[in-house]
């Protein structure tokens, strides 16, 4: 959560509540990966985490839900060790494909394409901000031939 609170820009709304959270681990399909500020993999007992996702599993696909890593740890590779286990970990798991929706030129793209994640669905003017602007949500998917 401590993440959470400093990794998205307000204007989205794009954090999670910890009531949301924890619903959402409750319903068992729901799982999450921390990461420390070294790169270790974090199980939630050291003194700090710098990064997490969390992802939902309906029979063999799974939804990246959120992915963040803290501001202070940004550009260290932090992000893509993570995305990289996420990937890994859902492969391993049995998963055929993953998914997730991003904003429109979220530099988080770049990361994404770089795994291999392609473009599968857009929706036009999903985002709104708060000065009323809009922002499509671009769906995309990575497939496993495992
Ligand atoms: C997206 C996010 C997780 C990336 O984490 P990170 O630890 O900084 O990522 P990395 O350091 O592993 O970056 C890997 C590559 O991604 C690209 N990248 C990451 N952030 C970028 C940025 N702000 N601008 C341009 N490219 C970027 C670069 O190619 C980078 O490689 P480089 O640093 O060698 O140039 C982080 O910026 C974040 O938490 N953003 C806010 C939350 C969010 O939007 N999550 C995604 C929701 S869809």
């Amino acid at each position: 959560m401590a993440v959470m609170e400093v990794a998205f820009p307000a204007e989205f709304g794009e954090a999670w509540n910890r009531r949301q959270v924890s619903d959402a681990l409750l319903m068992g399909n729901c799982r999450y990966g921390l990461i420390g500020p070294d790169g270790t993999e974090d199980y939630g007992d050291t003194t700090e985490t710098a990064g997490f996702f969390m992802s939902r599993a309906v029979l063999d696909e799974e939804e990246l839900l959120l992915f963040a890593i803290a501001p202070q740890y940004r550009r260290r590779g932090l992000g893509n060790v993570l995305l990289g286990r996420f990937i890994d970990s859902a492969r391993a798991n049995g998963m055929s494909r993953v998914f997730l929706e991003m904003r429109r030129n979220n530099p988080a793209g770049f990361l994404y394409a770089a795994h291999g994640f392609r473009e599968i669905g857009l929706r036009p003017a999903y985002y709104r901000t708060p000065d009323g602007s809009r922002i499509d949500a671009i769906s995309q998917e990575l497939t496993f031939d495992n």
